[in-house]
């Protein structure tokens, strides 16, 4: 419980410990749920409860372009209605205890994910913190749209009323990766999962409570969802570094950025231009230095590079976002460069983040290869045993035999099973 999980880690900078890791401030708090919009204007947060109404989000039949039983999937199947119950749990009192955090249920160190936390001012009369990550937590503060929505409406209009344009895979993933990325070391030091975000598994996993309304939907996710989550992990470094934060909280930010990195960096070779290309490739070369020397050598240059390269993936997750360019063969090169790819299928090389960052690309291009433009996320593609086998997050799919018994990632099985999901798609 008290040595930050990544495998490489130990080997970089055995030797500070857990005194060092304490010594900083508490969770990041920069991208959680916003006050207000970009206009200015604040609107307050209803609860869930709001929503679950019969025939609005809890009917019994899909309407002809909607679920229609959101409010019953969320309620029944969504981690998310969970997350707050979830701070009440034997492991949250222990990690808490570690922190000294008298209860977590009651500090901002967990609620700003685990609920919808926002200011007294902007909570409506049925918000609810027990709620979790209620509707308006994903899809934004209700008081504005929630009457006109109920009327036949135009979504753009709702956009305008402070709904969250959630249907954009860019805006969709910032809505994410808010909660899904910014874990600071001190929690995960007390046994917290540390976070890995990749959008087309976890969405998978959510379970979605939503058809598809964009072609390519695997790759289109996949694609942008690396470039906004490469673009928050490199913003972390920066600011780290601006912050004179000690080497060994940076470094987590470095490992993080590198698992998107060493496997977008097939997507951007086929989606990038050049300045995306040469600034993924350069960013690999100073990560790999910097963990090599267990220092970083200029940190101004890192800081400036990080910071250029978060813009270009900002422009290129909007662009993707977008995108009428993809197409089966793009889907098969990306694919295939990744499953022959060395450094993925090098045991030394690869620790679980980096792993499970590979084994999500090769998830969610597999089913944009067989869907191709065809229907959404109606479970209309079966995903074979080998593609179930790569996939790492302990947390939820246990794969226990991918793990020894200290919690150790077993990199070589892992590789072994990269290989048979490399050659389901040629
Ligand atoms: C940055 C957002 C964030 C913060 C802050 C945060 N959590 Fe979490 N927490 C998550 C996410 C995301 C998951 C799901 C991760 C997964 O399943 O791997 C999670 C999972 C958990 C779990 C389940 C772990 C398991 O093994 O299934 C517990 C317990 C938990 N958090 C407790 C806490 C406590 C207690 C705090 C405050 C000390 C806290 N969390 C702060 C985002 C956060
Ligand atoms: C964890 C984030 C999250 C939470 C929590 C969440 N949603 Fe969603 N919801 C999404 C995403 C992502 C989409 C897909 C994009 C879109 O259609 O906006 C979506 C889509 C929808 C849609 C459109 C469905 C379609 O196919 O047209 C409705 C309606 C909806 N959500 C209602 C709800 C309700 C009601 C709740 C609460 C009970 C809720 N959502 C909670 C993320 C969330
Ligand atoms: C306000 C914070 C917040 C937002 C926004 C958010 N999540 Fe989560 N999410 C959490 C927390 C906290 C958990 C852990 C809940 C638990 O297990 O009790 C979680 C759990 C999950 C899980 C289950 C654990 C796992 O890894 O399988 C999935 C899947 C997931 N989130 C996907 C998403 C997706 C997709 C989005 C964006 C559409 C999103 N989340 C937005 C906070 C958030």
């Amino acid at each position: 419980m008290n040595s930050i999980p990544r495998k490489i880690m130990s080997a970089a900078i055995g030797g500070i410990g857990l005194a060092a890791l304490l010594t900083f401030a508490g969770q990041e708090t920069t991208l959680l749920i916003p006050n207000a919009d970009a206009q200015g204007k604040k609107w307050k947060y209803f609860g869930s409860s709001t929503c679950g109404g019969g025939s609005c989000h809890a009917a019994s039949k899909p309407e002809a372009n909607r679920p229609a039983n959101e409010y019953t999937t969320w309620s029944k199947k969504d981690n998310h209605a969970k997350a707050f119950n979830r701070l009440f749990e034997e492991a949250s009192t222990e990690m808490c205890e570690e922190l000294e955090i008298e209860d977590g249920s009651k500090d901002k160190r967990c609620t700003v994910c685990h609920s919808t936390d926002v200011p007294k001012d902007l909570q409506g009369d049925k918000y609810n913190n027990e709620d979790g990550v209620s509707c308006d937590g994903c899809h934004g503060p209700a008081e504005g749209w929630f009457k006109p929505h109920t009327k036949p409406h135009k979504y753009e209009d709702m956009l305008k009323l402070g709904m969250w344009d959630t249907r954009n895979i860019w805006r969709r993933t910032d809505v994410c990766v808010k909660c899904h990325l910014q874990i600071e070391p001190e929690l995960v030091d007390a046994g917290h999962p540390d976070l890995s975000f990749e959008i087309f598994a976890h969405s998978r996993r959510e379970p979605p409570h939503w058809y598809e309304r964009q072609t390519w939907d695997g790759v289109r996710a996949w694609s942008v969802g690396q470039a906004v989550s490469l673009r928050e992990a490199l913003r972390k470094i920066s600011k780290r570094i601006k912050g004179k934060k000690e080497f060994d909280t940076t470094v987590l930010a470095i490992y993080q950025a590198q698992s998107y990195t060493l496997v977008f960096k097939h997507g951007v070779a086929v989606f990038g231009g050049d300045a995306e290309k040469k600034a993924v490739k350069s960013l690999n070369a100073m990560f790999a230095a910097a963990l090599d020397a267990e220092k970083i050598a200029d940190g101004a240059a890192m800081a400036k590079a990080c910071d250029a390269a978060a813009d270009l993936m900002d422009k290129l997750g909007q662009k993707l976002a977008k995108s009428t360019d993809f197409d089966a063969a793009k889907v098969k090169a990306i694919y295939a460069a990744l499953a022959a790819d060395k450094a993925l299928l090098d045991p030394d090389g690869i620790d679980e983040f980096v792993a499970e960052q590979a084994a999500g690309a090769l998830y969610a291009l597999y089913n944009s290869s067989k869907q191709g433009k065809g229907p959404r996320n109606n479970g209309d593609v079966e995903t074979p045993g080998a593609i179930g086998k790569i996939l790492v997050r302990p947390t939820v799919y246990k794969p226990e035999d991918l793990f020894d018994d200290e919690g150790t990632f077993k990199a070589g099985e892992w590789v072994k099973r990269y290989k048979a999901a490399g050659a389901l798609v040629k």
